[in-house]
């Protein structure tokens, strides 16, 4: 069979990928080797710049979120058991995020996907990439047991850090940055009301806390721990003791608890994958590149890919120019840098590193005291983390 992209990954990056070629009448066909309900059950991000919510309307998918999107003006830092509020949009000309969750992009995405006719082929088995420097890559895979092979123009690689894409870029080509954090988060979603209506980012002895949410009654809490912790022994009781801990005096007592809906337990790691395009292959969202959670990016990231890689296929369809093509790799780098520099600074002064003991935190202290004194200092964070601008 012939299609003009095929995208490998049913994750945001893929799906939102598909959608805006769709509707650009550009032919697209999405392998998902799992299934819609498994991809619709991971519990992921939640916080959306303003750019990945324009996209999404742009996407024709803005609708649910226009209606259940929270719109958050600033967030909260704890350090030395007080909150100091960010006003994101004041330090930032009018900017703000919208809380609202991976889950239900994704689902929003599925639908819409749907009621277009598009193809997205679920639980396809052993995905192969050939020819990807050649004119015509071919994308081999199995569905119910049948071999298929699909013919195409390009490869979009949205599979994800464990996906097949970035293994088809040669070694001599490929490099990659990679740094691992000594710590993990445990989060817990349970459907009780927020502690409070803006995010707190908690800096603690005892370690990082992070109070979230996916709605008004919807809430996401996570505290970091030790890559050895084993969310069997974390009860929900253990979970919110600990982040009581960790939280200044008026929202550990006005924190309320209940049964968790979900618990996990997700390593950090900074990576990216240089360069993101090889012949007509092209990586987008996490097979490229990793950020640690801390600073809201990764949904984001693979949204920003996803903006220039749509143009530029778009572009090349409608009038054969090959520009945006051939500087996709270096636009999408440059911001995913910037991207990869906040969320590293951002978990290097939130969380309780081992080996740095209490000198450690007591610079912390300091760099967050400086961070909330000074608006120069708090404008940096608030214009990163409601997004740098892009190229075009
Ligand atoms: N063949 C087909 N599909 C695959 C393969 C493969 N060999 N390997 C992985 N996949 C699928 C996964 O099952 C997953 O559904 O690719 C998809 C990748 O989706 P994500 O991991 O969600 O990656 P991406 O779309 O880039 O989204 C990035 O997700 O992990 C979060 O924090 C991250 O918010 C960011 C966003
Ligand atoms: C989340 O709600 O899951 C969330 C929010 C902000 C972050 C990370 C995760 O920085």
């Amino acid at each position: 069979m012939r299609v003009q992209v095929a995208i490998i990954g049913a994750g945001p990056a893929g799906l939102l990928l598909a959608q805006l070629l769709q509707r650009a009448g550009v032919e697209a066909i999405v392998l998902e080797q799992r299934s819609a309900e498994y991809v619709l059950g991971r519990i992921r991000a939640g916080v959306l710049e303003q750019a990945s919510v324009d996209l999404l309307h742009e996407a024709g998918v803005g609708e649910r979120l226009r209606r259940e999107g929270l719109v958050h003006d600033g967030i909260e830092l704890c350090f030395g058991g007080e909150r100091h509020r960010v006003a994101l949009r004041e330090l930032t000309g009018g900017q703000c995020v919208t809380v609202y969750g991976q889950t239900e992009v994704t689902r929003d995405l599925m639908q819409a996907l749907a009621a277009s006719g598009a193809r997205t082929v679920y639980e396809a088995q052993d995905v192969s990439l050939h020819d990807v420097d050649g004119d015509r890559p071919r994308v081999r895979y199995t569905k119910d047991g049948v071999p298929h092979e699909l013919s195409c123009d390009f490869i979009a690689g949205c599979d994800g850090f464990h996906g097949v894409s970035r293994t088809c870029v040669p070694a001599s080509v490929l490099r990659t940055f990679e740094r691992v954090y000594p710590f993990g988060w445990l989060g817990v979603l349970c459907d009780t009301p927020p502690v409070s209506p803006e995010l707190i980012y908690a800096n603690h002895e005892r370690g990082f806390a992070l109070c979230s949410m996916r709605s008004r009654t919807r809430s996401r809490y996570y505290v970091q721990c030790s890559l050895d912790e084993r969310v069997e022994d974390w009860s929900d009781e253990r979970f919110f003791d600990e982040l009581r801990a960790r939280l200044d005096g008026p929202a550990a007592s006005t924190l309320i608890t209940g049964p968790s809906i979900e618990k996990s337990i997700a390593p950090l790691r900074s990576f990216v994958a240089e360069p993101m395009r090889f012949g007509r292959l092209f990586l987008a969202g996490d097979a490229a590149h990793i950020v640690p959670p801390t600073g809201a990016k990764g949904l984001n990231l693979a949204a920003s890919d996803i903006r220039y890689l749509s143009r530029a296929l778009i572009e090349y369809y409608r009038t054969g120019h090959e520009e945006g093509i051939d500087s996709y790799s270096a636009r999408c780098l440059r911001r995913v840098w910037k991207a990869e520099r906040f969320s590293w600074w951002m978990t290097s002064i939130m969380h309780r590193f081992p080996d740095t003991g209490a000198f450690g935190q007591r610079i912390q202290e300091a760099e967050l005291a400086y961070l909330v004194g000074s608006r120069a200092a708090s404008a940096a964070l608030a214009e990163n983390y409601v997004g740098l601008p892009f190229e075009d």
